[in-house]
């Protein structure tokens, strides 16, 4: 026995036996919330995790989904063993369901009883639908509220796609508005810990509670700017196991199928649903599988930068890519070419930012032109339908239109661009942006100095979009309006002020 735990066991058997009860039914087993996600026309995740330092190595949770909110009518029930081995986190697979359908569930465990989560399955592969998305990401804790999360919750939405940066790795200043508890991460334990920080947000809980998400990562959930298996700080720091300690945290604290465990440093992320005959959604990686970034900055090996094209001849080599070679053959096979929308759900902006005098950045698809190029050329070439690229990272609402030549002026769209802001991370100045605006003009709007989120109504006429902003991004109660507002004619690619 570790002393530590020697050390515990022997309090628990000094106390009185009434205490020690009395301890552990109070102690909340829940206080993570609940989360759904992955809905299939007849299945989806249910995810939650025990809280606790008592917990015993196994503990039988049970879960129940029903029709109706108050749970008079059950739809299927089960039970699943939440295991220290990967932090006592839940994942039932409910199956069976009936398609487009709201369900209601909750877990029970330990004498306690979970919060309901609301959550739907998606439509049938041949039915008629329309879809309500909202997409967010970068949610850095010590940077502000989550009033962004707070007025989403009471959206009525179908689906939520969260684009990465779910949590930031740093330390926090002491001058944070909150502070992350506990330094760099560098462990499971770290990790696991500043998830249960972030999860603690009754906001956040109220939004994952609402309706399913679907998930992506970005850099921060790792490192900063880490690409595929370089690490991006200078020592040469073997990545594997930093990937296998963050990868795993992030499963136990989503809604992630148990088919995707990771398996040491490798974790299977990509994916693409459909929802009816309305859109396909293709869920991309770009961190794990991309090549590492053009020129970095001595002495480190990889990490994002601005460099000009004259000064990095490797921007430009057609054999780098931001997928990788298995996952862009994936997506560039997987386009729906009998649905209205192939909605893409991926990390970073793809519309070019970059200007010739400062330089592209080189960690973004600005970094990857001819895996940018290639993606866009294969839309054009096999003529998809209703291509609506979604994305974050930058901090900052972009709308877009995507050409396979950012230089030529008459080019053709081939499809839109939609780039959320952050729910709380801090934006770059907006000048910089205005910059980028008049280099581009392919930029329709772009807006940094704002919080928010992006909401999405599509049925098989058109895409609107709105693009909401909180007022007051250190107030966790403050109200939320509209930045712009754009639409996407079916059939006719690019954006419109709507
Ligand atoms: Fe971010």
């Amino acid at each position: 026995m570790r002393r530590r735990d020697w050390l515990r066991t022997a309090t628990l058997l000094a106390a009185p036996p009434f205490i020690r009860h009395a301890r552990a039914a109070d102690e909340p087993r829940f206080a993570l919330g609940v989360a759904s996600g992955q809905p299939r026309p007849d299945g989806l995740v249910l995810w939650t995790r025990l809280t606790g330092d008592d917990l015993p190595p196994q503990v039988p949770v049970q879960w129940e989904l029903a029709h109706d909110e108050a749970f008079t009518r059950i739809a299927a029930r089960g039970s699943e063993d939440a295991d220290s081995r990967w932090a006592h986190s839940v994942h039932a697979e409910p199956s069976g369901l009936a398609p487009g359908r709201w369900y209601w569930y909750r877990f029970r465990a330990l004498g306690q009883q979970s919060r309901v989560g609301r959550t739907r399955t998606a439509p049938a592969a041949d039915a008629a639908a329309s879809l309500r998305l909202a997409i967010a990401s970068c949610q850095r804790w010590d940077h502000g509220h989550y009033a962004a999360w707070r007025h989403l919750a009471t959206q009525d939405l179908d689906l939520v796609a969260f684009l990465g940066d779910y949590i930031y790795e740093y330390p926090s200043s002491p001058m944070a508005p909150r502070l992350h508890k506990g330094g760099l991460l560098r462990s499971l334990d770290q990790y696991r810990a500043r998830y249960a920080q972030y999860r603690s947000d009754p906001a956040l809980q109220d939004a994952h509670a609402a309706c399913p998400w679907l998930m992506v990562w970005d850099d921060h959930e790792v490192e900063n700017d880490y690409a595929g298996t370089h690490p991006s700080t200078p020592l040469g720091a073997d990545m594997a196991p930093l990937r296998a300690a963050a990868y795993q945290a992030y499963w136990e604290h989503q809604p992630l199928a148990r088919a995707q465990r990771p398996r040491g440093a490798d974790m299977p992320l990509f994916g693409r649903m459909d929802w009816g005959r309305l859109a396909r959604i293709h869920q991309l990686d770009t961190r794990q599988h991309r090549d590492g970034q053009a020129c970095p900055s001595w002495p480190r090996t990889s990490g994002g930068r601005l460099v000009r094209e004259a000064d990095c001849p490797a921007l430009d080599d057609p054999s780098r890519s931001l997928l990788g070679a298995a996952q862009e053959r994936w997506l560039a096979e997987g386009w729906s070419l009998d649905r209205p929308w192939n909605l893409v759900a991926q990390q970073t902006l793809m519309a070019r930012a970059g200007l010739p005098d400062q330089g592209r950045w080189t960690d973004g698809w600005d970094g990857y032109p001819a895996a940018r190029a290639r993606l866009l050329r294969t839309v054009a070439e096999r003529r998809v339908p209703g291509v609506v690229v979604l994305g974050g990272d930058v901090h900052a609402h972009v709308v877009a239109e995507l050409k396979a030549d950012f230089d030529d002026a008459r080019a053709p769209v081939l499809a839109s661009e939609f780039c959320g802001t952050s729910i709380s991370s801090h934006g770059r100045a907006q000048r910089g942006w205005d910059a980028a605006r008049a280099g581009n003009p392919h930029l329709l709007h772009a807006r940094s100095d704002q919080r928010g989120y992006a909401a999405f109504t599509l049925d098989a006429r058109q895409l609107q979009a709105r693009l909401l902003a909180v007022d007051e991004p250190l107030d966790a109660t403050s109200a939320v309006h509209e930045q712009a507002r754009f639409a996407v004619d079916a059939g006719r690619p690019g954006p419109h002020r709507a």
